[in-house]
């Protein structure tokens, strides 16, 4: 028969985490125990267990503890934490819902209880691991994209570095943070569609040629909208080409209608497009690349202030890791 999930009981009490082990054993889960926080925090690193049942009062490490630095982690953030502490502590379950708890359970634990609990966040961990995968595959697309041409590799990596960097600068919050990194590796995603003749055409692009080209942002906006976590992704597709002066593609947006993430990651892509190597020429030098930026946000391709804050944020950082050099 198959199994229901791997599920991972904590509980410094021998006799209650044999006992929640039993009852979920027989309900065909796979059981990881552990006794304090610490081999618990190992576990969820080592064995991805879908669901973590964690008592809050143990020495050392508490469950309240442990559950937040699982919030806290990227890797396991997604991972549903049930706290299980004695009744009407209303205390212990502020902190627990402060931490990121996904929900609680009473001690001693009423076994319907725990199965319908226990059975709901599997559900919602499953959807989520779904939707996990679509958006890694997405990435991946990005990824696959690059692959094609030589020249752009480690492209999506880097644009990611210094678009999250130059938002945080700008105080952007974390939603509009992710937006900028999925933004990074997807912003191209389009470029599936077009033909490598067009795409890795060393020469000038006819003007036929160019006009298929510039549909890379349209269609990768259609792809991403069958990925309902891409919405917030879905301006930068689509707009990374705009110009300030209305002049670019495809909605020949102008001034502050272009999305502000969708120019930020046009300003990172320019970037390192003059910083490296080209089937047409060299990388440029920093300040070469610097200058041409400035030229062009005069020219009406962006905002001009928002170019020279991303060029003093590069520059500072570039001397900071010179200086870490030295
Ligand atoms: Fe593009
Ligand atoms: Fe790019």
């Amino acid at each position: 028969m198959r199994k229901a999930g791997k599920v991972l009981v904590v509980d410094d009490y021998e006799p209650s985490l044999r006992g929640l082990g039993q009852l979920l054993e027989h309900a065909h889960y796979i059981v990881l125990t552990a006794t304090n926080g610490r081999d618990a925090l190992e576990i969820v690193k080592r064995e991805r267990p879908d669901l973590v049942l964690l008592d809050v009062l143990m020495p050392g490490l508490s469950g309240v503890d442990v559950c937040a630095e699982l919030k806290r982690n990227a890797d396991t953030r997604l991972t549903p934490v049930v706290l299980i502490s004695g009744e009407q502590d209303r205390q212990t379950r502020l902190a627990g819902l402060d931490a990121g708890a996904d929900d609680f359970l009473n001690k001693p634990a009423d076994p319907e209880e725990l199965h319908t609990r226990v059975r709901s966040l599997m559900r919602i961990k499953r959807l989520t691991d779904d939707l996990e995968s679509a958006e890694s595959l997405f990435l991946t697309l990005g990824r696959i994209i690059e692959a094609r041409d030589p020249c752009t590799e480690g492209h999506c990596e880097r644009l990611a570095e210094y678009a999250t960097t130059l938002g945080k600068h700008l105080n952007l919050d974390q939603a509009d943070l992710d937006a900028l990194y999925r933004g990074a590796f997807l912003h191209d995603v389009g470029k599936i569609a077009i033909p490598d003749r067009v795409l890795l055409k060393k020469g000038r692009l006819t003007r036929k040629e160019y006009e298929l080209m510039k549909r890379h942002s349209a269609i990768g906006d259609d792809l991403c909208r069958t990925v309902q976590s891409f919405e917030a992704v879905r301006p930068i597709v689509r707009h990374h080409h705009e110009r300030v002066d209305g002049r670019g593609y495809p909605d020949e947006l102008a001034g502050d209608r272009i999305p502000l993430l969708a120019q930020i990651v046009s300003i990172v892509d320019v970037f390192d497009a003059l910083t490296t190597d080209r089937p047409y020429r060299k990388a440029l030098p920093t300040a070469t690349a610097y200058r041409m930026m400035r030229d062009d946000a005069r020219g009406g391709w962006c905002q001009e202030d928002l170019v020279a804050v991303f060029i003093d944020l590069h520059r500072s950082r570039e001397l900071e890791r010179a200086r870490v050099a030295v």
